[in-house]
C-alpha cells in the first residue's frame, strides 16, 4: 500500500471529485494516506462517518442524518458552523492582496486595535499567527526576549498545543514522552495552588508563568476563587511575566469575553485563537502590554523578532474582524453565561441520579463531566465485547461513541483527562438543543448503570 498512488502519470482527485467521495472511499484514503491506526480507532468507535453539511449547531452526514455539535471544535466554534456573516466578510476582501508581507495590512492594524480595546488591562500590541500553539510559542519567545530570563513555569495537566515548544509546556507524560527531549528550562506547579507557585518563582529568575484561566484539556478544571488574583500578585512581586492562555476560554466561551475577567486580572501577555477566526479561518494572536513589547523590540534592529508567512493574512483578519463584531453585537458572552447556568443545573440533576457521574464542572458553555469507574461488565455491554480490554482511560470516548451513534450528538473527551467528557456547543445553541443533550445523556447513563 505504501507505494499506491506513485504512478508515472498522476491520476489526481479533483476538488469536484473529492466533494463526491463515498464514505468507503474516504475511509480508504485515510487508511492509506493519513493514519491507519487512527482510522482503526475511529472505526472501532464508529466515528468514521462522512459529514457533508454544517450550519450553526447542526451537522449532516452522507445518509442525511442530522447531528448536534456539542464539541464545537474544542472552543473554535463559538459562532456556530458556517456563520454567513463571517463567510460574507471573506467575500468582501477577495480582491485584496491576501499575503503581502512587505506592507502594513490595514485589517491587521484594525483588528489589533479592536483586540486592545476588549482585552483586559494594558494589553496593546498584537502579533497574528495561525494556530493556538504558535501563539503560545510566540508568547514564550516574547517573554524571554523581554525579560532576558529563560525559565518558564507552567502547570501540571496544562495543554497549550502539540508543536515542540508548546508541547514542552503541556504536561502529560503520555503526550510528551515520544518526543523527548523537549525544551529545557521548563518546570511545572500544581494548577490552583498559589503557594507552590510562590516557591517556584521565589528566586526571581523565571521569565514567565503560563496558565489557562480554566484548564480545558486537563479536564475542565476551574480554579478556586482568588487563585488568579494571587497568581497576578505573585508574578508582579517576583518580576515574572504572567501569560494567560485564553485560546479555548476566550471570546465568550465561559460567560465573559475572557475568563480572566472573573477575577479582574490583567496579564502581561495573552494568547488567543480558536473562535477569533469565526470558526472559518485559522487565526491566533499573542497580545502584550507596551512595556513587555518594547522591552523586547527596543531598537530598529529588533523590529522583527517573529515572522509568519500566513499569520495575519487578509482573509483570516477579515474573519476575525467580523467574528468580534458578531460576538459583541449578539452579546454571546451573556448568552453563554445564561445558557450555561441552565445547562449546568440540568447536568447536576443527572449527577444526583447517577453515582457513576463523579463531578460536573465549568463556567458558561465550557462544561465537563467526570465519570467514575463503572461496573466491570460496562465495556462489554457498550462495545459488544469488541473493546473489552480497553482501559478505564477510554471511558470518555465510549460515552461519546454512544452519544454520536445512538443519539446523534457529537462530544469528545478532554485530551489530558479522557475520563472527562467536555461540552462546548456553539454559544448560539438553543435551550431545546441543550434539553436534547440532557435526555440523550440520561439514556446513556441508564445503560451504564445496568
Ligand atoms: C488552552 C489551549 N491552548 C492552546 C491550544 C492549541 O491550539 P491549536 O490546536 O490551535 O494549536 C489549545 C487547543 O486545544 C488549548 O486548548
Amino acid at each position: 500500500m505504501a507505494t499506491q498512488g506513485k504512478t508515472k502519470t498522476p491520476n489526481l482527485i479533483t476538488l469536484k471529485e473529492a466533494l463526491k467521495l463515498s464514505r468507503k472511499q474516504n475511509i480508504e484514503n485515510h487508511r492509506n494516506f493519513i493514519n491507519p491506526e487512527l482510522d482503526k480507532l475511529l472505526g472501532l468507535l464508529n466515528f468514521d462517518k462522512l459529514f457533508v453539511r454544517a450550519h450553526d449547531c447542526s451537522i449532516w452526514d452522507s445518509d442525511g442524518n442530522q447531528y448536534l455539535d456539542f464539541l464545537g471544535a474544542y472552543g473554535a466554534m463559538n459562532l456556530g458552523h458556517n456563520n454567513s456573516e463571517v463567510i460574507a466578510a471573506l467575500g468582501s476582501v477577495e480582491t485584496l492582496p491576501n499575503l503581502l508581507q512587505v506592507s502594513l495590512n490595514p485589517l491587521a492594524g484594525a483588528l489589533a486595535r479592536n483586540l486592545a480595546q476588549i482585552t483586559p488591562g494594558e494589553l496593546q500590541y498584537s502579533f497574528f499567527e495561525n494556530s493556538g500553539a504558535e501563539a503560545v510559542e510566540g508568547a514564550l519567545k516574547l517573554a524571554r526576549a523581554s525579560t532576558g530570563k529563560s525559565k518558564i513555569v507552567s502547570c501540571y495537566g496544562a495543554f497549550h498545543g502539540e508543536i515542540l515548544g508548546a508541547l514542552s509546556v503541556s504536561e502529560r507524560e503520555k503526550n510528551q514522552k515520544p518526543f523527548s527531549p523537549l525544551l529545557p528550562g521548563i518546570s511545572f506547579v500544581p494548577f490552583g495552588n498559589a503557594e507552590t507557585l510562590k516557591q517556584a518563582l521565589s528566586a526571581n529568575d523565571v521569565a514567565a508563568f503560563l496558565v489557562e484561566p480554566i484548564q480545558g484539556e486537563g479536564g475542565v478544571i476551574v480554579p478556586h476563587d482568588g487563585y488568579l488574583h494571587d497568581v497576578r500578585k505573585i508574578c508582579s512581586e517576583t518580576q515574572t511575566l504572567l501569560i494567560v492562555d485564553e485560546i479555548q476560554t476566550g471570546f465568550g466561551r465561559t460567560g465573559r469575553i475572557f475568563a480572566c475577567e472573573y477575577e479582574n486580572i490583567s496579564p502581561d501577555i495573552m494568547c488567543v485563537g480558536k473562535s477569533l477566526g469565526g470558526g472559518i479561518m485559522p487565526l491566533s494572536a499573542y497580545i502584550a502590554t507596551e512595556k513587555v513589547w518594547k522591552n523586547a523590540h527596543d531598537s530598529l534592529g529588533k523590529a522583527i523578532l517573529d515572522t509568519s508567512t500566513f499569520g495575519g493574512n487578509s482573509r483570516a483578519l477579515a474573519a476575525g474582524l467580523s467574528a468580534l463584531e458578531i460576538i459583541l453585537r449578539e452579546d454571546l458572552a451573556r448568552q453563554s453565561a445564561e445558557k450555561g447556568k441552565y445547562f449546568f443545573a440540568e447536568l447536576q440533576k443527572l449527577k444526583e441520579k447517577y453515582s457513576f457521574i463523579k463531578e460536573v464542572r465549568g463556567r458558561g458553555l465550557m462544561l465537563g463531566i467526570e465519570f467514575t469507574q463503572p461496573k466491570d461488565n460496562f465495556l462489554n455491554t457498550f462495545t459488544g465485547g469488541k473493546l473489552k480490554n480497553l482501559s478505564y482511560e477510554y471511558l470518555g470516548s465510549l460515552i461519546a461513541d454512544e452519544l454520536i451513534n445512538k443519539h446523534h450528538i457529537i462530544t469528545s473527551y478532554t485530551l489530558n483527562n479522557p475520563k472527562v467528557i467536555r461540552l462546548e456547543p456553539p454559544l448560539t445553541v438553543s435551550y431545546k438543543q441543550i434539553e436534547m443533550l440532557i435526555e440523550a445523556l440520561d439514556a446513556v447513563c441508564k445503560r451504564v448503570n445496568l
